[in-house]
């Protein structure tokens, strides 16, 4: 039986993605207790709209902290387009004042002017992030001198989640959108995974690109910059539990979660199904 934490870090993603961010959480700060949740029923997110997107992220949110999460991450680019501000700056205030919820995309950001030479950056996301302009506008914010391309490459994501990561109708799609980018701007040295399912196409990718150019991936920097955010918050520091344990929920059959996630995180993956609205 698994033994309940009482106030793990929600870590929240679409479906499997998230596992990519969770695998550095753990790599890194061991003691804490997480509570990993998967919307898997409802993946991809990126095809859908601004609405549904926050919809679907904010009764996530909302099952993370009614499982006691004081503070939770969305491990998901797409909600963290889409639905970060909104939760933060709308819900937060009226319904939870005390817990804490924080993105992907910002902390990539950061450090973005110090790999790129060239000051040429090309961002891989889903629709809705390359659509939501977030990359883009957030990287101005901090970097003006640097010129940002996005590409979105809607079928990698149910690549991923359908487990045909490695079969060989992921190389025409992988290679079509790296073709794409490096061809809209020559310049790019630093691409930016701007999924957090994408890392699972890791081997394909690398496979098409053309040498000298830097495949970022957030998660160790995800990780980093939680690690720095508790370091400067010990209020909420103080209110997580510390057991090193790891739950994980999804929304699709726990089997078929439990077996993608085992392969993956190369650690025993016991999920349960939960409903969420
Ligand atoms: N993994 C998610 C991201 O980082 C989204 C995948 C999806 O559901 O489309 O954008």
């Amino acid at each position: 039986m698994q033994i309940k934490s009482e106030a793990p870090i929600g870590v929240f993603d679409s479906g499997y993605g998230g596992l990519t961010i969770l695998r550095e959480f753990l790599n890194l700060l061991p003691q804490y207790d997480y509570l990993y949740l998967g919307d898997n029923a409802r993946a991809p997110y990126g095809t859908r709209s601004f609405e549904v997107v926050y919809e679907f992220t904010r009764q996530a949110v909302q099952t993370l902290f009614e499982q006691g999460c004081p503070l939770v991450i969305l491990a998901c680019n797409t909600a963290s387009a889409k639905a970060l501000r909104t939760i933060q700056q709308h819900d937060l205030p009226r319904f939870a004042p005390e817990n804490r919820v924080l993105g992907v995309i910002r902390p990539t950001v950061e450090v973005i002017n110090s790999i790129s030479r060239t000051k040429h950056v090309g961002v891989l996301g889903t629709a809705g992030t390359i659509s939501s302009q977030s990359y883009a506008l957030e990287i101005k914010k901090l970097f003006p001198d640097i010129t940002v391309t996005g590409e979105a490459c809607p079928m990698w994501v149910p690549l991923v989640e359908n487990n045909e990561s490695h079969s060989p109708g992921a190389d025409y799609f992988v290679k079509k959108h790296l073709d794409h980018i490096l061809s809209f701007d020559p310049q790019i040295d630093t691409l930016i995974l701007g999924c957090t399912h994408y890392p699972l196409l890791t081997d394909k990718i690398r496979r098409y690109l053309p040498e000298g150019i830097t495949l970022f991936s957030q998660g160790r920097r995800v990780a980093e910059s939680l690690k720095d955010y508790l370091s400067r918050h010990p209020e909420m520091e103080s209110r997580l539990s510390k057991q090193g344990s790891v739950r994980f929920l999804t929304t699709e059959s726990a089997a078929k979660f439990s077996e993608a996630g085992t392969l993956f995180l190369n650690h025993p993956v016991e999920a349960e199904q939960i409903a969420i609205r």
